[in-house]
């Protein structure tokens, strides 16, 4: 390696709006400030794992357009967990010295990972067994990182569910409907509460509070009497059947994942109080999309915040979001500590302040 410090940038794990606005702060940090070079890794860990590994040298003079931009320039997984990776045969496979020997190879000084707490956890394995230099920075939309009150993509998935509402209230509204709006956040229900308190909901319902069918209907059957022919729902994927089976999507390959809680709860509505309920599923527009300006701020100050901590040398570090300002914690204390909505805490108090059915 020469005298110019290298560093590199990988996206891992789902996408969100915001991942661009991280690299461009990156970008600016790393050689506006410092001088350094910055290589994009493409595909998350699998650039590494790549013989020759595959990247990109970013220019600080091309990167304004990423702030703006949704998805990830570099392309990201969420599969293929490289201490198990899927290989052609079928067979399961360690490619961890690859990544490693991919790191070395390119002769990083540090490596910056944008991920949720999954991928860091592979991050950090993958940096304790090949003394790889790693800063992590918190992304999801699920919100769900620990010791971070935010992380990259949640405002912005918020801001769609919000606004998912804020159409459907006027459906429901015209149709005498129930109308429920099934949103992601895999086992938290971040999503859920922030957005069902921005756009009005008449009953959230998220993991972290049980709820039954008949205190449901009871709210609904409250609101016809009071004159309001319908009723808004959004409901956290995560969350259970009355009885607390998860609810989950199988595809034709026998892959499950989280969905149908929403269709599932409508069933039960129309079984019990007769109304008559539609569902719609957000899905991936969470995801997508331009981010929102809270978002582009928390990218740029992460961005920068990692850069000057390998500046400092302080890894093994995670940039976090508290009370207002970027600090920086051990990633360990990031990954061991899962954050779900506070059931006692401030937004469910404020659901229920303003009237709104948390279903208990
Ligand atoms: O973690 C982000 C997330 O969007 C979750 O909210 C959701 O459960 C999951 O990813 C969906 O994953 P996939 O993109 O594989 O369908």
């Amino acid at each position: 390696m020469g005298a110019q410090k290298r560093i590199g940038v990988l996206t891992s794990g789902g996408d969100c709006a915001g991942l661009n606005a991280v690299m461009r702060a990156v970008v600016h940090r790393a050689v506006g400030t410092y001088d350094w070079e910055v290589y994009g890794i493409r595909q998350a860990t699998q650039g590494l794992m790549s013989s020759p590994p595959e990247f990109t040298v970013f220019d600080i003079h091309q990167v304004g357009p990423l702030l703006t931009a949704g998805g990830t320039v570099l392309g990201t997984t969420n599969k293929g967990n490289p201490f198990a990776f899927p290989m052609p045969d079928g067979t399961l496979c360690d490619r961890s010295d690859d990544i490693i020997a991919g790191y070395h190879q390119l002769g990083l000084e540090a490596l910056i990972g944008i991920g949720g707490d999954g991928s860091m956890a592979i991050l950090r394995r993958l940096a304790v067994q090949g003394n790889l230099n790693l800063i992590a920075i918190p992304k999801t939309i699920d919100n769900d990182v620990g010791v971070t009150e935010r992380s990259i993509g949640f405002d912005t998935a918020v801001n769609t569910a919000t606004e998912a509402l804020d159409r459907l209230h006027f459906h429901a509204a015209s149709h005498s409907r129930v109308m429920i709006l099934e949103v992601m956040g895999r086992d938290a229900g971040h999503i859920a509460i922030s957005a069902g308190i921005a756009g009005g909901a008449d009953i959230i319902l998220i993991p972290e509070v049980p709820y039954t069918i008949s205190n449901i209907c009871r709210r609904i059957a409250e609101r016809q009497q009071q004159g309001k022919s319908y009723s808004l729902m959004i409901v956290a994927e995560a969350v259970r059947t009355e009885s607390g089976e998860p609810v989950m999507n199988t595809n034709s390959l026998g892959q499950s994942r989280l969905g149908g809680i929403g269709q599932y709860l409508a069933d039960q509505i129309c079984a019990s109080c007769g109304a008559e309920t539609r569902v719609t599923v957000l899905g991936h527009i969470q995801r997508g999309g331009t981010p929102s300006p809270l978002d582009r701020l928390i990218a740029s100050a992460f961005g920068v915040a990692a850069v000057d901590l390998i500046a400092n040398q302080q890894f093994d570090h995670m940039v976090s979001w508290q009370n207002r300002q970027v600090v920086s914690v051990p990633i360990a204390s990031a990954i061991a500590q899962y954050r779900a909505v506070d059931p006692e805490g401030t937004l469910v108090k404020t659901a229920r302040g303003v009237g709104i059915c948390l279903g208990d």
